[in-house]
């Protein structure tokens, strides 16, 4: 075969085989197909797509190009969540603990933040001492312990997807149906979870920017789920601002720790006891997804859900001090509030500039592997719809790096829109598919 065929076949909008997709891979994972051709395939596919068929046999060849990591030592469904990337969402970090309090074995692996989106390893790393490399024998000696273990994406899992997605983010290939879902179902499958929940996000702050192309990605996901006989949910919810108030590595884990005390930001609460109330129905705990919300709310209420995550850092050698004295976590030297110019209702946000402003504070990454300011980030003081004074605070800004904090604030109050009139709500959870 010959990659320069594939590549023809496929800008002129022909089906690819099974075989041809596997070979592709194989080749480009060996190194033995350049760059330049794979990109050239990648784009190719960015405009004329791909069909189920041709989605699924992608998928496989990337989850088939590492190791396949076996999980059957462990009693029970293990259920895996994957977000498709959002700005001020730690719900990783506050779901693990409560559906692991629930009964149900959490085997996460996470990645890192890129761009404008967080990573729950970065988060993650701003709790002193926290080990967020495992071996695979930490990891399976963990979930037998404490049912519930995390760790990085080890390089060694679907190491295709770990290629194909550096050179998508620098060639203006990410943002296609196709490829999201065979990348996060790839790494879904190779990281040995029975059942899936994802959370598709949609809107400015997200990849899918509009519902149609969520549902739709939605549906490829959940089918390819089907056709590997791994039961997939998908819950399409709103990410029109920043699911939670804090944005930012240390600043999203003390937005946990409130959320596991019963506290904070109502949105980012729905999202994760939705979520959450889905893992349980898939790993047999609850019956309905009711049922499950009720379970999950119990565990905050009754203090089990931030026990279960004082008992996890524990585990992974971080000090769960933390959760009682969070000055413990990384402290930034520049506080400064951002306030706002104008007065009426927040009718729009960027969350995507929201993300960038946190990302030129320090929180994130410029480029692959920039050492990232762990206390750095916003905690933003203001939700759509809200009615707002002139002079009140929009956001509060936190950094290391003082020369940043103007062209933060600009960015912020550029990224919150003001008008007159209040504009409707849209709601959170806009679509369930399975
Ligand atoms: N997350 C992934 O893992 N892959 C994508 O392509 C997009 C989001």
């Amino acid at each position: 075969m010959r990659a320069a065929d594939i590549i023809t076949k496929k800008r002129d909008g022909a089906e690819l085989s099974d075989n041809e997709i596997e070979w592709l891979i194989k080749s480009y994972t060996s190194n033995e197909i350049p760059d330049y051709q794979m990109a050239a395939w990648l784009m190719a596919i960015f405009f004329q797509g791909m069909t189920d068929q041709e989605t699924a046999a992608l998928t496989m060849a990337m989850a088939t190009s590492g190791d396949i990591v076996d999980l059957s030592q462990i009693p029970g469904i293990k259920v895996d969540k994957h977000s498709t990337g959002g700005v001020g969402d730690s719900t990783t970090l506050i779901l693990a603990p409560l559906v692991a309090a629930a009964g149900v074995p959490v085997a996460k692996m996470s990645g890192r933040g890129l761009g404008f989106t967080g990573g729950t390893i970065d988060k993650l790393e701003a709790i002193p001492g926290f080990k967020t490399t495992l071996s695979h024998r930490e990891f399976i000696a963990n979930l037998l312990t404490y049912n519930i273990a995390l760790t990085g994406q080890s390089a060694a899992i679907a190491p295709a997807d770990g290629k194909l997605y550096a050179l998508r983010d620098v060639t203006a290939t990410v943002e296609s149906i196709p490829l999201i879902a065979s990348s996060i179902m790839s790494k879904k499958i190779a990281s040995g979870a029975d059942k899936i929940v994802l959370d598709v996000k949609v809107g400015n702050g997200a990849f899918m920017k509009n519902k149609t192309e969520a549902i739709r990605l939605a549906e490829t996901m959940v089918g390819i789920g089907q056709f590997v006989d791994r039961e997939t949910i998908a819950i399409v919810t709103n990410m029109e601002q920043p699911l939670g108030m804090a944005v930012g590595n240390s600043l999203e884990i003390k937005e946990a720790i409130k959320l596991l005390s019963g506290q904070g930001e109502l949105a980012l609460r729905e999202v994760c006891l939705t979520l959450g109330s889905h893992m349980l129905v898939l790993g047999k705990k609850a019956l309905t997804p009711e049922d499950g919300y009720r379970q999950l709310a119990a565990l905050i209420d009754n203090g089990q859900a931030l026990a279960k995550f004082k008992e996890f850092i524990t585990a992974q050698s971080g000090d769960s001090t933390i959760v009682h004295d969070n000055t413990k976590l990384p402290q930034a030297r520049f506080i400064q509030e951002v306030s706002s110019l104008e007065q009426g209702y927040v009718t729009a946000m960027s969350a995507a500039q929201i993300g960038y402003a946190a990302m030129r504070l320090g929180a994130g990454r410029e480029f692959k592997g920039q050492a990232i300011d762990l206390s750095a980030g916003i905690l933003m003081q203001c939700r759509l719809g809200q009615a707002i004074r002139r002079g009140q605070p929009l956001a509060t800004i936190y950094t290391n790096d003082e020369s940043r904090l103007e062209e933060a604030g600009l960015m912020i109050r550029q990224a919150v829109r003001i008008n007159t009139q209040p504009a409707a709500a849209i709601p959170l959870v806009m679509g369930i598919v399975d």
